[in-house]
């Protein structure tokens, strides 16, 4: 019993000293998105969607919820974060190839097609986030027609 309270004290402090290493903000200053939009066109409704769904893990502004001032939740969401801009980064779209372009494009298809995005744990405590299946198939229409301009190079590089 007392090398339990032990391990539970230690376990404590642990926690504790985890509170004062705090990972970087995903929160850039300027993030307009501007060459993703322009050069896509999404609707109002679909840019909703992205700023409700999407943005928080692809791209440069994340609105964080008030938990992830708790570590180890801080570290948690600062991974996935990481992880999803590494992928797909909406915010550095002028930095991709047409090429690029068309194929995360053709991911998004995928991804939002099959619901594996928005990611579950993202939508367990982010209820707006969740897409209808007409949500789904405007993100759909909107990705295959995209992709059209990509591939007849009507679009800037
Ligand atoms: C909570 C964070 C989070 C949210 C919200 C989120 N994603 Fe992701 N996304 C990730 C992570 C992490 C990966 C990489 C790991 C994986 O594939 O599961 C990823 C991967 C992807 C990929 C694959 C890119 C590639 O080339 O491999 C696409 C496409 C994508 N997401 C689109 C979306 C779209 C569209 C939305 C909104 C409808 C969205 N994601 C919402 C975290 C997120």
């Amino acid at each position: 019993m007392k090398i339990l309270k032990k391990i539970l004290v230690a376990l404590l402090l642990v926690l504790i000293a985890m509170q004062f290493y705090r990972p970087d903000k995903n929160s850039a200053e300027t993030d307009l998105k501007t060459a993703f939009l322009t050069e896509t066109n999404p609707s109002a409704e679909l840019q909703n969607i992205f700023e409700s769904s999407c943005f928080d893990c692809h791209s440069n502004t994340t609105s964080y919820p008030w938990y992830n001032n708790i570590a180890p939740v801080s570290y948690w969401l600062a991974d996935h974060i990481k992880d999803g801009k590494k992928h797909l980064n909406f915010s550095e779209w002028e930095t991709y190839s047409a090429k690029k372009k068309d194929h995360k494009l053709e991911e998004v298809i995928e991804m939002v097609g099959e619901g594996e995005m928005p990611l579950q744990e993202y939508t367990w405590t982010h209820n707006e986030a969740k897409l209808s299946e007409a949500q789904v198939a405007a993100v759909i229409d909107w990705a295959k027609k995209t992709r059209l301009l990509y591939q007849l190079g009507q679009q800037p590089e």
